[in-house]
């Protein structure tokens, strides 16, 4: 292992995440404090109790991971900490905590984009050279790209309102999939997929095809949301009328509602499959892509990628679960590919531009 050692910090959403590499992209030790269980109680992320519960970890995870390697802040070469985008409240604790550490040791800090790092994290497992397409889809992003190198991100397309993860969530959260959902550790988009997976009759909730007649790369679920939510209405309606305790059709509306994000994701993917070709972005022998954020977990909507890539003759390649999730290890990643590239290493005595707006 080399001893050059990047620490990450992520804080931009509901996990507080850390992760110590070393500059040859060894992971030497990671934490993760994950606030799933209480969002769930709430019935969503509150971003002012999300803030206080970094507050209250975003110490302890750090010093944990530091503790895990066997190191000391003074050992560390430099700070990886996602800027942006998230909630502001959310990012402004790992910024600060970031900061105060960055004075104290007299080390520089390197801001990280937390989609960048969702893409680029792939490159840390496995051999994916620049340029590369990159389908990112999570709970609150969804986008294509042409990651043209670490820094240079060409955006063809992204969601005109709310992402994958956030229908799943509301879907299964609506449904109260209790027995999957509240009382064990999934999220949303997981007790969909189960539930989806039980389903007799996939294809008897019909839910329409988003921006099936624009020509661009973008997304749209808003559509699938309201038309989920009506016909989950209707359904519950009639067995309240007949008296029904439990609703048959769950998994069928699951099942319903994976099939339509699926295949307005694949659609879009292939839009900008044919744009790179068209406009010559991504040369044949590095057609590639890219599938990161937490719905990249989805092993249905991986497998139908899949069968496009094939189509496409493009290689596909997502990170392991846990990389496609929110984590440290992909600030720190970021951190890294930077670190090799001397970009963005911030100084310890120039750190005022690094706020969150
Ligand atoms: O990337 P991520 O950890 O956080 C954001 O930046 O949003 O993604 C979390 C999202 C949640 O909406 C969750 O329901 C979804 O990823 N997700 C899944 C699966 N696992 C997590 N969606 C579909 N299928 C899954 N297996
Ligand atoms: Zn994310």
């Amino acid at each position: 292992r080399s001893r050059t050692y990047i620490l990450g910090i992520e804080t931009s959403c509901d996990d507080t995440g850390c992760a110590i590499l070393d500059t040859n992209g060894n992971v030497i030790s990671e934490s993760i404090h994950n606030q799933n269980l209480l969002h769930l109680r709430n019935g969503g992320i509150i971003p002012d109790v999300a803030q206080d519960l970094h507050r209250r970890y975003i110490e302890p995870t750090v010093t944990n991971t530091l503790k895990e390697a066997n190191l000391t802040m003074k050992e560390i070469s430099a700070i990886a900490v996602t800027l942006e985008p998230g909630l502001p409240l959310s990012l402004a604790v790992g910024m600060k905590y970031a900061k105060h550490l960055a004075r104290k040791f007299d080390k520089p800090i390197i801001p990280i984009h937390h989609m960048e790092a969702h893409a680029l994290v792939a490159r840390m497992q496995q051999h994916i050279s620049f340029p590369f397409l990159t389908l990112l889809i999570s709970g609150g992003h969804c986008l294509l790209a042409v990651v043209e190198d670490v820094k240079k991100f060409k955006l063809l397309g992204k969601s005109i309102d709310s992402a994958p993860g956030e229908l799943f969530d509301k879907v299964a959260r609506r449904m109260k999939l209790r027995n999957l959902f509240e009382y064990s550790k999934i999220c949303g988009g997981q007790a969909i997929e189960l539930a989806a997976a039980k389903s007799l009759n996939p294809h008897i909730f019909k839910l329409p095809l988003p921006l099936v007649d624009y020509k661009d790369c973008n997304f749209s679920f808003n559509g699938l949301k309201t038309a989920a939510l009506l016909q989950l209405h209707r359904k519950e309606e009639e067995h309240r009328i007949e008296g029904d305790q439990l609703i048959p059709e769950y998994n069928d509306l699951c099942a319903g509602v994976l099939m339509a994000v699926t295949r307005h994701l694949v659609h879009r993917t292939q839009r900008a499959m044919e744009f790179c070709k068209q406009y010559k972005m991504i040369p044949d022998e590095n057609a590639q892509l890219v599938v990161s954020g937490g719905v990249a977990c989805n092993n249905y909507i991986f497998k139908n990628l899949s069968v496009l890539c094939e189509e496409m003759n493009y290689k596909i390649y997502r990170p392991t679960p846990k990389l496609c999730m929110d984590n440290g290890i992909m600030i720190a990643w970021n951190g890294v590919e930077k670190w090799r590239r001397s970009l963005d290493i911030n100084m310890a005595t120039d750190l005022q531009s690094l706020d969150i707006r």
